[in-house]
């Protein structure tokens, strides 16, 4: 609580939300959330079935548009952004500049915000509503292969262009698996779980990210910087960078000889700063609607793939035994998302740093519709007061005299 005496140099009052717990930052008709239920739904469609029945590309097109789109309509939406997959070749020379230990997620934003360079009439705030369709196909068609050239330049490879004969999953597998002179067989299972994950990251609502480049965008600042931003938010640990830290957190444990129990009791330990990652969550406090279906198509893709994965395990182990644990149970603490994703990454081949920019691959159509939507509503803005806690009026004291 604020003692309102205290507040000094303020006019009029003010609220403190640290974190934004209960401050509802907009209205959105975008995706809908119930924490205690354990519901999400795009645009009124639960997660369970666009997972099961749709593809990445309807449901990117059911977000920004707000409706399941007709056989034209889709067939239209998917064509254009399969003629966007190609970057401009000066791009190449950006990407060369990176050393290959830079994380991914530094090169992915770097390259996204580039696009502000390479199309410039997107700096204009007036840009026609066709013009922003245009940056909207753009960066859903060339951040498969950002992503993926991303993942070159750390190989030290050279980059694989777009193949436009391929679905998008496809396309974007055979850019990060195969040398550009190799035939590469795109196998069904992966392509389709790779799929289903993207759906399932596609929209939170305001979560950090997504709220960054509402935020971002509200200065009306290019969409192309909107979403690099958008991408940085989504790189630490807490949020997107979340499902590397679990994985690393569990090959951790599993070197530690796998004894789940005790990193359980290190996460109890409030005077151990380590966190169970891939547990809890601000919204979800019953359980996480995406961690059910990751759940099991992590079974599935191991089972398929024929893969025996011992940090899987080591997952199940702690996820039972938290699920049993007074400490978790009191705080609402349940798996999260990140919790099985970065195992399907994993069994698809995806390295540890590049789990994160799968999430973000996923989280485009999201970020695009929420920065539209803002657009839309014509929203102010976005600037949060403060409450001031520093010195009170001071007089300057020369640099000699202190
Ligand atoms: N391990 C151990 N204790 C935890 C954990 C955890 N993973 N998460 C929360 N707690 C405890 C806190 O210590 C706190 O305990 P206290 O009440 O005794 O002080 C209580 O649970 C509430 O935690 P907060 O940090 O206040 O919850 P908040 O809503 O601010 O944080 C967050 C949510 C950041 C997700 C947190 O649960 C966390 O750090 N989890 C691990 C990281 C992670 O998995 N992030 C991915 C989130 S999902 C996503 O971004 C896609």
């Amino acid at each position: 609580a604020v003692d309102i005496a205290k507040l000094r140099g303020q006019s009029g009052l003010i609220t403190i939300d640290p974190g934004f717990k209960n401050t509802g930052s907009t209205k959105s008709a975008i995706t809908f959330l119930d924490g205690e239920k354990g519901i999400l739904r795009y645009r009124g469609y639960n997660i369970e079935d666009l997972a099961e029945n749709s593809n990445f590309l309807e449901v990117s097109y059911l977000l920004i548009n707000g409706e399941l789109p007709t056989t034209e309509q889709y067939n239209d939406f998917a064509g254009r952004i399969t003629n966007h997959t190609l970057v401009h070749e000066d791009i190449k020379k950006i990407l060369d500049g990176f050393p290959s230990v830079a994380h991914p997620m530094g090169v992915l934003s770097s390259l996204i915000c580039s696009l502000t360079a390479f199309y410039p009439n997107s700096l204009d705030p007036n840009n026609t509503d066709e013009e922003i369709k245009l940056s909207m196909v753009r960066l859903l068609a060339k951040m498969p292969t950002f992503a993926a050239w991303a993942y070159k330049n750390k190989m030290g490879h050279p980059v694989n262009y777009p193949d436009n004969s391929l679905d998008y999953c496809g396309n974007f597998m055979k850019m990060m698996f195969s040398l550009p002179s190799e035939k590469y067989e795109i196998d069904p299972v992966i392509s389709k779980a790779l799929d289903k994950l993207l759906i399932l990251h596609a929209d939170h609502e305001q979560n950090c990210s997504t709220s960054t480049v509402r935020i971002v965008g509200s200065s009306q600042a290019s969409i192309y910087a909107s979403i690099s931003a958008g991408i940085n938010a989504l790189w630490g640990p807490l949020h997107g960078g979340a499902n590397q830290s679990v994985i690393e957190m569990l090959e951790a444990i599993k070197a530690d000889g796998g004894d789940s129990k005790k990193y359980l009791e290190k996460a109890k330990d409030k005077n151990d700063p380590f966190r169970l990652m891939g547990f809890g969550h601000r919204v979800y406090k019953n359980f996480d609607p995406r961690a059910k279906i990751i759940k099991k198509a992590a079974d599935d893709v191991l089972e398929k793939l024929g893969i025996n994965d011992p940090v899987l395990d080591i997952a199940k182990e702690l996820e039972s035994a938290a699920l049993n644990d007074q400490y978790f149970v009191d705080r609402k603490l349940y798996p999260n998302v990140d919790f099985y994703s970065g195992i399907i990454y994993r069994a698809l081949g995806i390295p540890t740093d590049m789990f994160t920019v799968m999430f973000a691959l996923g989280r485009l159509p999201g970020w695009i519709a929420q920065w539209k939507e803002m657009r839309e509503n014509n929203e102010p803005i976005g600037r949060p007061r403060q409450v001031y806690v520093g010195s009170t009026e001071r007089p300057f004291v020369p640099i000699d005299k202190r």
